[in-house]
């Protein structure tokens, strides 16, 4: 069998990623963070696309260079084609045309959310792959979904936000406190020294599988402005447990869902992706459930849960082995569905 080597390139929000596999292995997965939006409080979507431009050809060549390998001996080039901001994805999708254009070689469309969700195939992974059918729970900045994992390209959104995505409930609760961009880990890191039954907040009432978090953000909003009305210096002195109390809250939603999905299916094998996969209240949430419920869960490596280019190198390879190629004339699609 012949080694299989993906030059993989994800462009799709404020991440500029490139990374090199040699079949089921990451030889190499470097990113360019976009410091640039921290002073706005949310990514601009114009400014994310002229950072990628700059960034994308240093990326790409440290990307061959740590892998060292000679691009001769690339199979094929993936690119995340979507979902996300269209002059993100542009970038990268254009690119990569180019480059598969200019080495002769195939051209493979990877969708971003299905990246999240395959990332478990990545050699290493410390949970290992899980079998199918599983559940796959993506839990990012922009996405917040419960998939039936049937087969690598056979998967079904059982459901997802009606508004905010979880990310978001994490970044907006996080400006809220006066906590700079992106929020979440910050949140997450002054939840583990803090009283999570410190403050109660009020869960959503949404049917089914489906999220809201729209209502939180604004349950928080009313709540630090009644506090700090009476005690200017409230969110200061009560800091850490205010974000347990988010956390607990947010961790909440999203277990009594999957504990709802698992009902339903009758499937126990648990996936997560996305950004808030790194958070530590969902780690330790799902751990308790493989102790308590029977449940197997598995959570990736940090490096890929938040944007990166090796998971849309997985999908590469998986799409390459069943001769899955696009056309030079497919283009970028921001509202790609699973
Ligand atoms: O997957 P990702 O890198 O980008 C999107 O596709 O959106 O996810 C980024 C999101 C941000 O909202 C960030 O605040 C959140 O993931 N995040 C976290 C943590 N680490 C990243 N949220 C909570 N706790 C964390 N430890
Ligand atoms: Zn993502």
């Amino acid at each position: 069998n012949e080694t299989i080597y993906i030059l993989a390139i994800e462009s799709s929000c404020d991440d500029t990623s490139a990374a090199i596999l040699s079949n089921k292995k990451v030889l190499s997965n470097v990113t360019a963070t976009q410091k640039i939006h921290e002073e706005y409080g949310g990514v601009v979507p114009e400014l994310a696309s002229r950072a990628h431009q700059q960034n994308i050809v240093p990326v790409v060549h440290q990307a061959l260079d740590k892998a060292n390998i000679d691009k001769k001996l690339v199979s094929a080039i993936a690119f995340t084609r979507g979902p996300g901001l269209m002059g993100s994805l542009l970038v990268g999708t254009s690119f990569a045309k180019s480059l598969s254009l200019g080495l002769n070689i195939p051209l493979i469309e990877v969708n971003h959310m299905q990246a999240h969700i395959l990332a478990h195939f990545i050699e290493g992974q410390p949970d290992g792959a899980p079998e199918f059918p599983f559940l796959g729970m993506t839990i990012s900045g922009g996405h917040t979904q419960i998939v039936l994992v049937k087969d690598y390209f056979d998967m079904e959104i059982l459901g997802e936000t009606l508004d905010d995505a979880v990310g978001e409930a994490y970044d907006k609760s996080a400006k809220i406190l006066g906590l700079p961009y992106p929020g979440g880990p910050l949140v997450d890191k002054y939840a583990q020294e803090g009283n999570p039954k410190a403050f109660l907040f009020p869960k959503p009432k949404v049917d089914g599988l489906n999220f809201s978090f729209s209502g939180l953000k604004t349950s928080i909003l009313y709540f630090v402005q009644r506090e700090t009305a009476k005690n200017p210096d409230f969110v200061q002195e009560n800091l850490k447990d205010i974000c347990a109390s988010i956390q607990k809250t947010i961790i909440n939603i999203l277990m009594d869902k999957l504990k709802k999905a698992v009902e339903q299916t009758g499937i126990t094998q648990i996936a997560i992706g996305g950004g808030v996969s790194a958070n530590s209240g969902i780690r330790n949430a799902l751990k308790m459930a493989e102790k308590n419920r029977g449940w197997k869960t598995f959570v990736p490596k940090f490096e890929y849960c938040t944007d990166n280019a090796a998971m849309i190198g997985i999908v590469g390879h998986l799409k390459y082995q069943q001769n899955k190629f696009a056309k030079q004339d497919v283009s970028a699609k921001p509202r790609y569905v699973l």
